[in-house]
């Protein structure tokens, strides 16, 4: 026994909490691994957009250099005379995006325009050329090393300018060769080429300074967008680049977060239900191999009163000391009346077993409800009369007669009569009361005992429970005639319960529903009932 406790507890304070400790390492690692393989996927990504981004990003960049390089050798700074002609002829096809050559002649005090070859028309052309000496020709940065190409790139009413530049040296005088991009014809020309291709697992757009799309589809702004600016030509804007697989990555990604995310959940549930099961289920079995134990115990006890006055008065008898007839009378009566009183204890634990078993069996015959409780009645009288208390038996006239198994109806008016004796011992009367209710018939037993607590009225009709007064007093009992009578009610179709009884005491109600054909015509064979 003990050990069979503390082989619990152990359950209880050990393996539950290790229990606990290991599904949440479990989850955890989990949840970790997979964070982290995530976390790798995401990066790897992202490394290959970047990449993606950059090489986009050159790309155009080395479009407009390879340009800027064939304009610088087709353009001769000292010729004059039919300036970027050779250039001109080949213009459209070599270089599309240059629309202007201007040469500036940086060794007068005016920085004049020394030099103007375009593919436009001349009206463009001119304001083209007046827009360059207004706004670009001042902001060219004229530094060493001096061989090198700069650009410009200049926003001038919300119009994009870029412009590819060299200082040239030509017989001692400093100039400047400048090639003038058309914005408008790189971003339609230029870009649909180098970004719209082929390129499915990549989408691609391009942003000016103010964030505000030039060219390409919105992108969305998740980790997986990645941006580069344009590094030497188009320098303020930037190319943004998002992997298409990227995408759906982090659809999947958020996909599987929530997936993981629910069934650790889950887990986290069914682990809590079924701790809490095992923990409460484990509960109910220590309570009721408790209250098991307590029964075999008071079982032996409550047969042994009996018993022994059997014995005792036997043994009066037998002694052959007993003064008169009526004596002896009044003891053989003890006897037989304490013998049926054991008798009905052993009965009720049988029939306890049989409810238990599941092989409770109910002989339902027609029969009078009247007679069985007065047989009953009349069972218990000898030990009432002993116990200095009246029995009242008050049966109403109009009783119908009905369906029940008499035996099983004895035993249960008994074993209210005999805890109404046991209970409410300081009582003077106990009324065993029949009557006839609408649909069922009621059997009733007051007592003018100590009552039954509010909070206790259900439960000891349970099996093995006993009242607390029942303890406290040490009142001999097992805790298994309420339950037997709760089963014999609901086996008849009624129920069993207590309520307090006016001025005082408890008054215990069995009822038995009637049933078709209960009260008007008896049906001749017995029918047979497993509950
Ligand atoms: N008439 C009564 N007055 C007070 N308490 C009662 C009465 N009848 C039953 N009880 C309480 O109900 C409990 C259960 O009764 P029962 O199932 O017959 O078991 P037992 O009589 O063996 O204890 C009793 O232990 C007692 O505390
Ligand atoms: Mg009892």
């Amino acid at each position: 026994m003990a050990d069979r406790t503390r082989r619990e507890r152990v359950l209880t304070f050990f393996f539950v909490p290790a229990l606990v400790v290991a599904v949440v390492v479990l989850l955890g690692v989990t949840f970790r691994n997979s964070f982290q393989l995530e976390k790798l996927r995401e990066q790897s990504v992202v490394e290959a957009t970047l990449t993606l981004a950059n090489e986009k990003a050159d790309r155009l960049d080395k479009r407009i250099i390879e340009q800027d390089n064939a304009v610088a050798s087709l353009v001769d700074p000292s010729e004059r005379e039919g300036f970027g002609a050779a250039w001109l002829a080949v213009a459209a096809r070599q270089t599309p995006t240059v629309s202007n050559v201007f040469l500036v002649d940086l060794g007068s005090s005016q920085k004049e325009v020394v030099g103007f070859a375009t593919r436009v028309p001349p009206l463009d052309a001119e304001a083209e050329r007046r827009m360059f000496v207004r706004e670009i020709l001042p902001d060219l940065e004229l530094v060493e090393p001096r061989t090198q190409l700069r650009h410009l790139h200049k926003t001038v009413q919300g119009q994009s300018h870029l412009v590819s530049y060299w200082q040239r040296e030509v017989r001692g005088r400093p100039y400047v060769l400048v090639a003038w991009h058309d914005v408008p014809r790189v971003v339609h020309d230029l870009f649909p080429a180098l970004y719209s291709e082929r390129d499915q697992n990549a989408r691609v757009n391009v942003v000016d300074e103010g964030s505000r799309i030039v060219f390409g589809p919105p992108l969305s702004r998740g980790s997986f967008t990645l941006g580069r600016r344009f590094e030497t030509t188009l320098y303020k804007w930037q190319v943004n680049v998002t992997l298409v697989s990227a995408e759906e990555l982090t659809a999947a990604v958020a996909r599987r977060r929530s997936l993981e995310l629910a069934l650790v959940g889950s887990s986290w549930l069914v682990v809590i239900v079924g701790l809490t099961v095992v923990l409460v289920a484990a509960a109910r079995e220590r309570k009721l191999s408790n209250l098991k134990s307590d029964f075999v115990a008071n079982v032996s006890h409550e047969l042994k009163t009996p018993l022994s006055l059997v014995r005792m008065f036997g043994e009066l008898l037998q002694s052959g000391r007993v003064e008169n007839d009526e004596k002896r009378q009044q003891y053989l009566q003890i006897i037989v009346s304490e013998s049926e009183r054991l008798g009905a204890l052993i009965e009720n634990v049988l029939d306890f077993a049989k409810v238990e078993r599941g092989k409770a069996a109910y002989q339902f015959a027609p029969a009078s409800v009247k007679d069985v409780v007065s047989r009953a009645v009349e069972a218990c009288r000898v030990r009432a009369q002993r116990e200095k208390v009246e029995l009242l038996l008050e049966q109403s006239d109009d009783m119908p007669a009905v369906e029940i198994d008499e035996r099983a109806i004895e035993i249960a008016v008994i074993n209210l009569v005999d805890n109404a004796l046991k209970y409410a011992p300081d009582g003077q009367r106990v009324v065993i009361k029949t009557q006839n209710r609408k649909g069922y018939v009621e059997i009733r037993v007051n007592d003018e005992g100590p009552g039954i607590p509010v909070e206790d009225r259900k439960r000891i009709f349970d099996r093995f429970e006993r009242g607390r007064g029942a303890q406290a007093k040490q009142i001999r009992g097992s805790g298994i005639g309420l339950a037997l009578v709760k089963h014999i009610a609901e086996a008849h179709g009624g129920r069993a319960y207590c309520e307090s009884a006016e001025p005082r005491g408890s008054s215990f109600v069995l009822t038995i529903k009637l049933r078709e054909g209960n009260g008007r015509e008896r049906s001749a064979a017995p029918r047979e009932a497993v509950v």
